[in-house]
């Protein structure tokens, strides 16, 4: 069965969080990923979740509200902070990130995810998360500054050291219009 990469991408943290941890939504937008981490750790789990965009911490908010979630905190900076905001016991606890890059589907297309600051954010999440843990970029890339970004990350993650780390790259080749692939870093060693 070949999965889209948002069915993909879920799949992937489902493969590796379990119920109970700590996770990071690191681009929250209108929340869809931020509720399914939600429900994937379950009421003693706790996601994190975090977009510059009032309109995008709002939208989370209230899709969380509609489905009575009430184990994610909001944070509206940016993902590049990540390490001000996890005390010892989260530290202790997490799982995994994941990360939707680009703009807000239906609104301020100016408004994308950087290199910067998304680096700066993988290289944040590599210290804090657990060993097997997985850190998961949706990775689109078609807008203006998107190849930008792309190429930066790939040239980036391809240098990480094989015995710390496996990366995936997981890609559709004959799709038109440059579509989004995913990118999935995890933490070797035992758990
Ligand atoms: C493709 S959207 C995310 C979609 C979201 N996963 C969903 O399910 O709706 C990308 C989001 O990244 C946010 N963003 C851009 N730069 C950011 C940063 N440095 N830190 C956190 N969020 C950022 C944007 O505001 C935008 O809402």
């Amino acid at each position: 069965m070949v999965m889209g990469v948002i069915e993909f991408s879920h799949f992937l943290m489902e493969q590796a969080i379990e119920e109970g941890e700590t996770v990071i939504d690191a681009t929250c937008g209108n929340g869809n990923d931020t509720l399914f981490l939600s429900k994937l750790v379950g009421d003693t789990g706790h996601v994190f979740a975090f977009d510059i965009q009032e309109l995008a911490i709002d939208n989370t908010k209230q899709l969380l509200e509609v489905h009575s979630r009430q184990n994610v905190t909001l944070i509206k900076d940016s993902h590049a902070n990540i390490d001000q905001y996890m005390d010892e016991n989260n530290r202790k606890n997490l799982g995994g990130a994941i990360f939707n890059l680009g703009y807000l589907p239906r609104s301020d297309k100016q408004i994308v995810t950087k290199k910067e600051s998304t680096i700066a954010a993988v290289q944040s999440l590599l210290q804090l998360i657990r060993p097997r843990g997985i850190i998961v970029l949706v990775v689109y890339h078609g807008h203006a500054g998107g190849e930008l970004e792309k190429e930066a990350i790939l040239n980036y993650v391809t240098k990480l050291d094989q015995k710390k780390v496996h990366v995936l790259k997981y890609e559709f080749m004959n799709q038109k219009n440059k579509p989004p692939f995913i990118i999935a870093i995890q933490k070797r060693g035992e758990k």
